[in-house]
């Protein structure tokens, strides 16, 4: 007893995670104010009208089942800190990135305590905690700004002077000058100033410390100068993703030695193109993925790979195709950066751009039994069995084959993905050839999205052809686990051909289940 307990304290404790923890989980982005309510209500939510609906800290830690299920073992929330409370034309501040006071938390969500319970919660699920940070700017409700409403920057020269960003191609405008308009100024941070600078590292390093948080997503990372971002990543100590928005791998590669991590939004402007309609380009795709290979730090494999945030159109609200919503809901899961997930696209979400997109997930029940669902499991798994049958999984980067406008292979052995934008009406028979995939001579593979088999050929490669559109995940069934619930049946036979040897198998269950029950009764004896 005593010791179980000691053990459970220590996996409560901080983690304060480094990249390399976080590189072989998988994340569930969600907007706090739009997830679940404390008592589990389910207040009406209009998006349009931009205010706040009700979700809490509380309501997160109690669906922290739901997001387990799925696969996830890390969320990242909206910002946590004390924000403008104004009604303005562009709505209330519910998704949080309206900062007002960084020393204070946003009571819509909950207390200190709540925040707390929230960290403490995850950790006893070994999962870990991303809180989204706003360093750039504050908001204010009033042109100019009051700078005394802000705090611990309340005076005007703890800021840029006011412009707006006018020129997206000069970066001394898009550092100094600010975001936002006259409704909603975004009053521009003076980062060059080493009173605001110190200020920022102490305030992060006592956030994380003080919530047990295990990484933190940086928002508007381009609008702050290169050199600012070391010091405060060094300060926050524990993992750092950043927000560049931008569609060229070459702007994006210098942010990627300044923080562990980028989210990867260049990549996403090719996926959404490519998978968006059946003339899509996944060639196009391919070359951004192999400029970002080659010009990252560290190639794509420390970075946030997505479909959908908070701030584009949700996928679905670009196609209803149910092909090409798998093929690209599986990208992020099948090459090399971390898989990041936004809430709501495993229930079918198709809000379109802001604030469309950040609907209420109490509206769906938060139902398991549903086609995407089980498509988000089979993936946060099949990903899990590829990292554990080969530690070079998260270290080395994909290759992309069989490439055309129309079909991608995406391989990292032992997991080779096939994909295509054909789209679910196309009647034309797709051919994927990956001579040299890396199998062993005649291996057993199954696509683990529909547990058929595949067997590559004498020189370990694969050539598949298909007809629905539909994307196909390969694994060798030998690395199938057998207590695992991805083709179970066929992972017995991945272990052994022999009947005899998967019916034991298939008993193993029992017979443990009878042992851990007279191992129980004696350790009750025994404490
Ligand atoms: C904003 O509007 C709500 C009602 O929609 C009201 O309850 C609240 O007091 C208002 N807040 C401010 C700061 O005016
Ligand atoms: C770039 O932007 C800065 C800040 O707005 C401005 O002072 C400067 O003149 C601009 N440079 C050019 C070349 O436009
Ligand atoms: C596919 O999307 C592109 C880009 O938005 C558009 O120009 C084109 O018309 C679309 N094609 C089809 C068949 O919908
Ligand atoms: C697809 O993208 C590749 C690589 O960017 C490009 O060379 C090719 O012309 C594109 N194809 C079409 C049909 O646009
Ligand atoms: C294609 O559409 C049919 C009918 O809507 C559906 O049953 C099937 O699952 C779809 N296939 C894919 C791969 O999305
Ligand atoms: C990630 O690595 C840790 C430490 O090696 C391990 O405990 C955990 O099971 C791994 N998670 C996945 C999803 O592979
Ligand atoms: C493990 O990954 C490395 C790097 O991709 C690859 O060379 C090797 O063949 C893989 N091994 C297995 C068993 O999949």
């Amino acid at each position: 007893m005593l010791r179980l307990f000691t053990a459970s304290l220590l996996a409560t404790s901080a983690l304060a995670a480094t990249a390399a923890e976080w590189q072989n989980r998988t994340i569930y982005q969600l907007v706090t104010d739009r997830f679940a309510t404390s008592d589990d209500s389910g207040p009406s939510c209009n998006t349009d009208s931009r205010q706040y609906c009700g979700g809490t800290w509380k309501g997160v830690i109690s669906k922290l089942d739901y997001i387990q299920d799925l696969g996830f073992d890390a969320i990242w929330i909206s910002p946590v800190v004390a924000n403008i409370e104004a009604n303005t034309s562009y709505g209330q501040a519910y998704h949080g990135y309206w900062t007002q006071d960084i020393n204070s938390l946003n009571s819509k969500f909950g207390t200190a305590d709540d925040l707390k319970s929230l960290s403490a919660a995850l950790h006893k699920r070994s999962m870990y905690l991303m809180v989204d940070v706003v360093v750039n700017h504050m908001a204010s409700s009033t042109d100019p700004p009051d700078y005394s409403d802000f705090s611990p920057f309340s005076t005007q020269s703890d800021f840029h002077t006011e412009c707006f960003i006018t020129d997206y191609s000069n970066q001394t405008n898009v550092e100094q000058c600010w975001l936002g308009d006259k409704t909603v100024p975004l009053a521009d941070l003076n980062t060059e100033d080493d009173g605001v600078v110190s200020k920022m590292n102490s305030w992060i390093k006592g956030l994380v410390s003080d919530y047990d948080i295990d990484g933190i997503r940086i928002d508007t990372v381009k609008h702050v100068r290169k050199d600012f971002w070391p010091d405060f990543a060094s300060s926050a100590g524990t993992f750092t993703i950043g927000e560049v928005l931008d569609e060229e791998p070459s702007y994006v590669a210098d942010y990627t030695k300044v923080i562990d991590s980028v989210l990867d939004y260049p990549t996403w402007f090719s996926l959404t193109a490519a998978f968006k309609n059946n003339t899509g380009n996944l060639t196009a795709l391919a070359a951004t993925v192999w400029q970002s290979q080659s010009s990252y730090k560290n190639g794509e494999l420390m970075t946030g790979s997505f479909l959908e945030n908070h701030d584009q159109p949700r996928f679905q609200s670009l196609t209803q195709d149910e092909a090409l919503i798998k093929n690209a809901m599986t990208w992020p899961f099948v090459q090399d950066g971390i898989p990041i997930l936004y809430y709501g696209q495993e229930q079918g979400y198709t809000g379109g751009a802001d604030p469309a997109n950040r609907e209420a997930l109490w509206l769906s029940g938060y139902v398991e039994d549903k086609t995407l669902v089980t498509h988000v499991k089979i993936l946060n798994g099949a990903r899990r069995l590829a990292i554990a049958a080969n530690s070079s999984f998260l270290t080395t980067s994909a290759r992309l084959y069989a490439v055309s406008e129309s079909t991608l292979a995406v391989s990292k052995p032992p997991l080779l993905a096939l994909l295509t934008n054909v789209g679910n009406g196309s009647s034309a028979t797709t051919t994927w050839n990956v001579p040299d995939a890396g199998y062993a001579s005649n291996e057993v593979l199954v696509d683990v999205l529909t547990c058929s088999k595949v067997t590559a050929d004498s020189n370990g490669g694969v050539l598949v052809q298909a007809s629905s559109g539909a994307p196909q995940v390969l694994l060798p069934t030998s690395a199938l686990s057998a207590s695992g619930s991805i083709c179970s049946n066929l992972a017995a036979q991945g272990q052994s051909s022999s009947a005899l040897r998967s019916v034991v198998a298939n008993s193993i269950p029992v017979a443990l289940a009878v042992a851990l029950v007279l191992l129980a009764s004696q350790f009750n004896s025994d404490f």
